[in-house]
């Protein structure tokens, strides 16, 4: 198929890194000679005809800006079968020859579908700081995360050790402990909890105690959001208490500051290779496609294991965990 005009978007939650991949998306477009077109508020702005055509001009001074300047958001009118009928009116009336998704699990689903329904072709851009989809070691603005998380527990870490307490941070992560493994890793902490691998409250227990009596009179718990050792992180801190009152404990949940700040360099430099990418897969022929990196060579994932397959941990890193907390 001989592509003249590819619409873009953003959807789900942001990530920094994702204006990068936009920039990218819109220039490689523009050195094809081929229009494109920015799609403002994800699937909803497919329903709703919110479309502006973009040029190497209109994403200018966005290289290292966070946040999404095509806006995000989470369709409900898109779960229906009517609403991705107007979205597919919308684009075949505007011309529009294929799309590309800058998101995560739930924007692939959705692009999947509109494929699978209408015969659009898709290729998606994965655009999350959890790095949870199979087919990339790395997801937009999951560096830019794990910095931001690492220099926000640093500064927690001087307090903590300045009162003797014991810290519980909550980092985001809401079915994948990569964000936790890592920049627990990278800030030392005592214990790092994540839904993938759960030892129990008696095994944190254990280590805090093991900790105390080798001299430690504070520690750092880093505990990924989905994590269910407790049913969130303020009970699980309660429940340490009970059984170890020698420790003044604190709870400071990260939130949505994770998501936010200007993206990294390694960032910045796969949302560009990728931007280009998907451009090009599209030019190829690919259809339904996501763009994935692995050992530093770009690589194509189809849309459907990209979401089905699971992002592994990395038990080293559980491993050299353990070996730090002796
Ligand atoms: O972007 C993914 C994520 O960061 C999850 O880890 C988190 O649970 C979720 O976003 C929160 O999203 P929101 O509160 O914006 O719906």
């Amino acid at each position: 198929m001989n592509i003249k005009k590819i619409a873009v978007l953003t959807s789900g939650g942001d990530s920094p890194g994702m204006n990068t991949a936009l920039r990218a998306v819109v220039r490689t477009c523009a050195y094809n000679k081929i229009e494109c077109i920015g799609v403002s508020r994800g699937f909803q702005g497919l329903i709703n005809e919110d479309f502006k055509k973009l040029n190497t001009r209109s994403v200018r001074g966005i290289i290292n800006r966070g946040g999404t300047m095509l806006y995000s958001a989470r369709s409900k009118d898109f779960r229906t079968k009517e609403g991705r009928k107007k979205a597919f009116q919308n684009i075949k009336n505007n011309n529009i020859d294929a799309l590309v998704i800058i998101g995560g699990d739930g924007s692939f689903t959705g692009g999947m579908i509109l494929q699978k329904e209408f015969n659009v072709p898709v290729l998606g851009i994965p655009g999350t700081i959890d790095n949870d989809l199979f087919g990339t070691t790395h997801t937009l603005g999951y560096d830019t995360a794990l910095n931001t998380v690492m220099d926000a527990i640093d500064k927690i870490r001087d307090t903590a050790i300045s009162h003797d307490r014991l810290f519980f941070v909550e980092v985001m992560g809401r079915d994948a402990g990569h964000i936790a493994l890592n920049s627990g890793i990278a800030i030392g902490a005592q214990e790092i909890l994540i839904p993938e691998e759960s030892n129990g409250i008696e095994e944190l227990i254990l280590s805090l105690k093991k900790s105390k009596k080798a001299g430690k009179t504070s520690s750092i718990v880093v505990v990924a959001e989905g994590d269910k050792t407790g049913s969130n992180v303020f009970e699980l801190a309660k429940n340490v208490e009970k059984k170890f009152p020698d420790y003044e404990i604190k709870v400071s949940v990260l939130g949505h500051m994770q998501r936010g700040g200007s993206p990294s360099c390694f960032d910045r430099v796969l949302a560009t290779r990728m931007g280009v990418k998907a451009v090009e897969s599209l030019i190829e022929g690919y259809c339904c496609e996501m763009v994935g990196v692995d050992e530093g060579k770009l690589t194509l994932t189809p849309l459907k294991s990209a979401i089905k397959g699971t992002s592994k941990i990395n038990s080293e890193l559980l491993r050299v965990s353990e070996i730090m907390n002796t």
